[in-house]
């Protein structure tokens, strides 16, 4: 089964198990995730995480996502929009944390 797993700075390491993928925003709500969210439509990159590893295990971002992390000079595979990512059904491990300051 997909497997989520949430660290960063001052994070308590967190594990989402993700029977049917889907959005990764829905995963994080589900457990009060410590991923920040605002706006939810790919609009303000409050959102933004870097995947640290399994980034295969996300569908393809949509412009929205892409335009919106070319305004903070992040790009993809490495950065994401938690509020657009998708989780792909599978067995895969997703390793992500929230971006920092200086990202
Ligand atoms: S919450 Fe605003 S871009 Fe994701």
């Amino acid at each position: 089964m997909p497997l989520v797993l949430i660290e960063g700075p001052g994070i308590d390491p967190m594990r989402i198990d993700a029977a049917e993928g889907g959005a990764l925003a829905d995963l994080c709500d589900d457990v009060s995730a410590p991923i920040p969210f605002s706006c939810r439509s790919a609009n303000c990159g409050t959102c933004r995480i870097v995947i640290l590893e399994g980034e295969g295990e996300l569908e393809e971002p949509d412009d929205e996502e892409l335009d919106v992390l070319d305004v903070f000079g992040n790009a993809p595979p490495k950065f994401r929009l938690a509020c657009s990512a998708k989780m792909r059904a599978g067995t895969g491990t997703l390793r992500l944390r929230p971006v920092t300051d200086d990202e």
